[in-house]
């Protein structure tokens, strides 16, 4: 049994949305594929292969299937711990390979929500569910932390963005938690990055205006802490080579920028010329 789900960019509102403050985030054609095999003896413990064994792994799995009885294997075409929801999309991923395991039907967007954003947690503690809902729905969504949380699809926009990569991971449960004991000396900064949400929203369409709330964005990580030096740079590279602007997307602490840009070729060239993997992706529907 097999079973694929998608990664994410957040265009606006990491951190802040754990915080109960509005985000948008889209889905994007990278993913995690999960395979699902029974094992001869059931009580036997789940197998996850040599690569990939880890504790919190382990409990991931054994939140989503037990703790015994699968051969489990994984396959990604995302860059993983980058802020582009390897965990979320793993999580998703697991949740759909067992229904179809066991003979279950695929459940319904809130079902599948409710039971990856239980394995999420193992992985993040506090996750918000932005990542989840992303990778459940595919598209582009307002997602608010509300109770229960709120996702809203909107127009998929016809812009495209150029992805750069750090090469580090950042580890989103020490950076999550590293902004929550930073308050509330920062909610301020947080409120703003909430009420950029709304105009980015109204500005979908228009890369430019968004691509200064976006440049906007990026100051306010940076002023919660969880922007580095190479982020920084890579966004600086990015607006020099004529992307509208440019921000780190996830948790920080290293990880991917996203740059919105018209032609990606500029953006592209200058990544090259510095040896910084750089790649484009558009925001995409589930298929
Ligand atoms: O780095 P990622 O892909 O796990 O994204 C984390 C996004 C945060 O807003 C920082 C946390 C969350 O749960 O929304």
């Amino acid at each position: 049994m097999r079973a694929w789900a998608s990664g994410k960019l957040i265009l606006l509102g990491e951190h802040a949305v754990v915080h109960g403050e509005p985000a948008i985030a889209f889905s994007v054609s990278l993913g995690m594929t999960v395979t699902l095999d029974r094992l001869p003896n059931p009580s036997a413990p789940n197998a996850l292969g040599d690569l990939t064994d880890d504790a919190l792994l382990r409990a991931a799995v054994a939140t989503a299937l037990g703790p015994t009885g699968w051969r489990v294997t994984f396959q990604t075409d995302l860059p993983l711990g980058r802020g582009m929801g390897s965990s979320a999309a793993l999580s998703t991923a697991l949740i759909r390979a067992r229904r179809e395991a066991l003979g279950l039907p695929p459940g319904t967007i809130d079902e599948q929500f409710a039971e990856a954003l239980a394995v999420e947690t193992v992985f993040h503690a506090n996750p918000s569910g932005l990542d989840v809902a992303v990778s459940v729905r595919g598209g582009i969504l307002h997602y608010r932390r509300t109770s229960p949380p709120t996702f809203r699809a909107l127009p998929l926009p016809p812009w495209q963005v150029v992805v750069l990569d750090t090469g580090k991971a950042g580890s989103t449960k020490a950076l999550v938690a590293g902004v929550t004991a930073r308050r509330p000396a920062i909610d301020p900064l947080l409120q703003r990055i909430g009420q950029l949400v709304p105009a980015a929203e109204a500005h979908l369409h228009d890369p430019k205006l968004l691509g200064a709330l976006l440049h906007e964005n990026q100051c306010l990580l940076r002023g919660i802490g969880v922007s580095t030096a190479e982020v920084d740079a890579l966004c600086d590279l990015a607006t020099a080579a004529g992307a509208y602007g440019a921000k780190l997307s996830g948790a920080g602490g290293g990880g991917v920028v996203l740059a919105l840009v018209d032609d990606p070729a500029p953006v592209l060239r200058a990544a090259a010329r510095a040896g910084v993997p750089a790649w484009t992706c558009r925001p995409v529907e589930a298929p």
